[in-house]
């Protein structure tokens, strides 16, 4: 099949992870493969140079110029995500999805575009994931959960069965969300954590069992 070219927006340590599954993918020869162009950041510093072997393009608006381009934002943040994204969606930006070669799906899952799937993470059956979603390398989700939008899970989190976590929520490494919990829209789950109650939205919670420690700002509440 023809090469559909990518390009990777950020350069942080989420940026080149991507470009790493992106040519990992090509290496077990998944179709369509990737041609990948390089990096997009508003990073003035690094425009024109190299990052791990590719260019760093220029800045966002630079996907303009590629209009047969397809992008992803590998960005771990979810408010900065989300703002990168609403940016690229007004200049007409397409967006691809990356699934790492080594992340096992145990049936046919319903991925919205521009998902970062990282390697050994398991999704089992039934799961519903939304766009611009990021599962990081072994990320355990397990049966009938939904993750909507803009979701962030760190490395080695455990997502239980029928668990909902809410546009913009990040659970940080290692954390684990106990059966039928929901967490709220832009809530944030610090490490480690376990989480044995329902979260609000825009609330972060940390330690065993999770308690609430902050509330994201009004100008930061998704
Ligand atoms: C929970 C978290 C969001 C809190 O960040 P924060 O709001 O900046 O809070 P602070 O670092 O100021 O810590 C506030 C208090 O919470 C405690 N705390 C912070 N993180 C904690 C955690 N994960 N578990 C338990 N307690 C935690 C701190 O020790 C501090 O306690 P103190 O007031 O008694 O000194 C953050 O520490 C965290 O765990 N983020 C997830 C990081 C991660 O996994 N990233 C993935 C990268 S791939």
């Amino acid at each position: 099949m023809k090469p559909v070219p990518a390009i990777v927006i950020g350069t942080g340590g989420m940026g080149r992870e991507t470009l790493a599954l992106l040519e990992a993918r090509n290496r077990s020869g998944a179709q369509p493969p990737f041609e990948i162009l390089g990096f997009l950041t508003n990073q003035q510093d690094q425009h024109g140079s190299q990052v791990d072997g590719h260019s760093v393009l220029g800045p966002e608006a630079v996907v303009a110029d590629y209009p047969g381009a397809r992008s992803i934002c590998a960005i771990g943040d979810p408010r900065a995500r989300i703002a990168v994204v609403q940016r690229l969606t007004q200049t007409g930006a397409a967006f691809l999805t990356a699934v790492h070669p080594a992340a096992v799906c145990h049936t046919q899952h319903e991925i919205g575009e521009g998902t970062i799937i990282a390697p050994g993470a398991v999704i089992t059956v039934n799961v519903r994931i939304g766009k611009h979603v990021i599962l990081n390398n072994n990320a355990s989700i397990s049966h009938d959960c939904v993750i909507e939008d803009f979701v962030t899970v760190a490395p080695c989190a455990t997502v239980t069965g029928h668990v909902h976590l809410g546009y913009g929520a990040e659970l940080g490494a290692n954390c684990t969300i106990l059966p039928r919990i929901r967490i709220g829209r832009g809530a944030l789950v610090g490490a480690g954590a376990v989480v044995t109650r329902h979260v609000a939205p825009n609330t972060v919670v940390a330690g065993v069992p999770a308690t609430v420690i902050r509330e994201f700002d009004p100008d930061e509440r998704l």
